[in-house]
């Protein structure tokens, strides 16, 4: 772990009180740590756009009645296997499944997994989770 550094920042006080409900609501226990994950999350996501090596997971929720679709999420993912570290299958209940993809690698090669995986007809919601292993941050 690296050296920890203060430093004072200057914030309006309506911010601050702003910043300081978030803080409460997302139950940091300082506002240092608030603080940290803010940042972190710009850099995840400049991470992201600049094409290093990120780590994600894709969230779908199907009904798994529909044998074509099962069938074409597989095909979707054999095809992207380079990437998918491990997946968890979810039996919701008696229609739903719940999908887990865990990905590693080109932040734009798991974006078109997410896409494709979402934009199979009778997928009815999908998410794609911005990670990062922490490499060139
Ligand atoms: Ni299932």
């Amino acid at each position: 772990m690296s050296k920890l550094v203060r430093f004072g920042v200057s914030l309006e006080q309506g911010l601050l009180e702003k910043f300081d409900r978030l803080t409460k609501e997302k139950s940091y226990t300082c506002r240092s740590e608030a603080f940290r994950d803010l940042i972190r999350q710009e850099l995840i996501q400049k991470q992201w756009q600049s094409g290093h090596e990120i780590a994600g997971a894709i969230t779908l929720i199907y009904d798994h009645h529909k044998r074509e679709l099962v069938n074409k999420l597989m095909d979707i993912q054999h095809a992207f296997g380079g990437m998918i570290i491990s997946s968890q299958h979810v039996h919701l209940d008696h229609n739903n499944c719940l999908e887990i993809i865990a990905v590693k690698g080109s932040p734009k090669e798991a974006q078109k997994l997410s896409d494709s995986l979402k934009s199979v007809k009778g997928v009815k919601h999908g998410t794609l989770s911005m990670s990062t292993t922490g490499k060139n941050i």
